[in-house]
């Protein structure tokens, strides 16, 4: 005992820290400090989780093209707690998403960003940012087939953005080619680059909660006013501050360590998420499906028309972008309860249930072919010989059943084909079967003079009665 408060008296004498660090973790909160605040530090836990787990797994991680599909597997299968440490990464990246979102919709709802708090609100976004950032580098270090399509998709995007797209793709992925010197790339955003970034805006966002002090709970009617808010709110905690430890830090531990728990829970009883086949170049329809928080991106350019995807893909985040900077910035002061800002209650509730639609859409992807389409029945093809007959059968063995519906019958990547008749002459069916089109691929080589005939012949047939 002695041995240990001489140690901790030498290290006080020479670093001062005993000070700050009592200061930091005692420093007084508003009362009422309820279970909403515990958010932050379940961000900061998970993060602690991926630290640690992230470490083990760079310790059997190859980052090469040729060896990052099977030191993944062999983590997966044969590492003793590999499976484990895998999952628990996964469900940590998942939380610290699924945390992040939460705080800022409780931050934004109870006005929190308001003065003095503008600088929280905006180094929370760039963690916002740099998290998903760091999500999405995560994925393609499965470097799966799934993974590396992710890529293509991405910087096909991002050849899309104007003047700089070029430049993007080659620090993204370092050229045309999506190879060894992209993953060595992602790898190194992954392990270096996105935690320094990450952990220097957590010591900024931390310095800043500490700073402006913890927001006291919005009362309906006391509006912030940048004159007399600071020293109102110093008043308030000299009046009926509390200790943060321990009279508010209890909640934040007891959640922080159900938090652990369930990522461990989680990990045990699902394991890992699966990893597909490795890469295979020839395999150019296949459709990236990233992890649950980025799907519904995905979803929202797997449903858009084409025409409009350019456009979509270069605003839309940027659009993102500057609403989110853009909320300090246009309501500074005012009132910050909910009751008087409907419009903050309705925009939530806009953005979840988008995010959610979308992400549901992204699940069910109606948008890939459907390989268990049945065959059509001799009453939905209205014959059971000739050439209609026939062409039917075409239809089902070309693979056209996958992408298009007929009556009901089929998959939804293509436009629902049963009265295709009425809209197109035969002529226009041959040339679109032959030359394919956008997301449809072409049947010239593919298909026999008399096949095609006979699908035209039973394309033709399917009119509206
Ligand atoms: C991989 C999925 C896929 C397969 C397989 C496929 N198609 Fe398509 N098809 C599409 C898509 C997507 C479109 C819409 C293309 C566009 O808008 O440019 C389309 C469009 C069409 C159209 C035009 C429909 C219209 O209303 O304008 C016809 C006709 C058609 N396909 C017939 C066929 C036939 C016949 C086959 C089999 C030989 C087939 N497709 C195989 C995806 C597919």
């Amino acid at each position: 005992m002695k041995i240990i408060g001489n140690l901790l008296a030498w290290l006080e004498e020479r670093t001062g820290l005993k000070q700050p660090i009592i200061h930091a973790i005692t420093h007084p909160v508003p009362p009422g400090s309820k279970w909403y605040y515990v958010l932050g530090t379940a961000i900061m836990t998970s993060f602690i989780v991926q630290i640690i787990t992230g470490i083990a797994l760079s310790t059997l991680y190859v980052p090469s093209a040729g060896e990052a599909y099977e030191s993944v597997q062999y983590i997966s299968t044969q590492a003793p707690f590999g499976a484990l440490i895998r999952a628990m990464h996964y469900f940590g990246a998942s939380a610290m998403i699924l945390f992040t979102g939460l705080h800022m919709i409780r931050v934004y709802l109870m006005g929190s960003f308001k003065f003095p708090r503008e600088l929280n609100w905006l180094t929370g976004v760039a963690l916002l940012f740099i998290t998903v950032a760091m999500g999405f580098t995560g994925q393609i270090l499965r470097w799966d087939q799934n993974s590396v399509w992710t890529v293509a998709v991405g910087s096909q995007q991002a050849l899309r953005v104007p003047f700089i797209g070029k430049l993007l793709v080659e620090v993204l992925v370092s050229g045309g080619e999506v190879g060894s010197a992209t993953l060595s790339h992602f790898f190194s955003y992954h392990v270096f680059v996105f935690p320094a970034l990450l952990i220097g805006a957590i010591v900024l966002h931390v310095w800043l909660v500490l700073h402006n002090g913890i927001s006291e709970p919005p009362v309906v009617g006391e509006p912030v006013d940048p004159k007399t808010y600071r020293q109102k709110y110093n008043d308030m905690l000299k009046r009926e501050g509390r200790p943060f430890w321990p009279d508010a830090a209890w909640r934040d531990i007891v959640f922080s360590t159900l938090v652990v728990i369930a990522i461990f829970a989680l990990a045990l009883w699902l394991g890992p998420p699966a990893i597909e086949k490795p890469p295979d170049p020839s395999i150019v329809n296949a459709q990236p499906k990233p992890d649950w928080y980025l799907l519904w991106y995905f979803a929202l350019l797997a449903l858009l028309p084409h025409e409009i995807e350019d456009w979509v893909i270069v605003l839309a985040p940027l659009f993102v972008v500057l609403i989110f900077l853009s909320v300090p910035i246009l309501a500074p002061f005012g009132e910050r309860s909910p009751r008087r800002r409907p419009w903050a209650i309705a925009s939530v509730a806009f953005i979840v249930s988008f995010v959610l639609a979308l992400t549901i859409e992204g699940f069910r992807e109606p948008w890939t072919p459907n390989f268990e389409a049945k065959p059509l029945t001799p009453e939905i093809i209205g014959a059971t010989s000739g050439p209609i007959y026939q062409g039917a059968k075409v239809f089902d063995t070309k693979g056209c059943l996958y992408c298009h519906t007929i009556s009901g019958h089929g998959g939804k990547r293509g436009p629902d084909l049963t009265e295709v008749g009425s809209r197109l002459t035969n002529d226009q069916l041959t040339i679109r079967i032959v030359n394919g089109g956008y997301n449809m691929p072409a049947y010239a080589g593919n298909i026999s003079a008399q096949e095609l005939k006979d699908l035209t012949a039973f394309l033709d047939s399917r009119k509206n009665h």
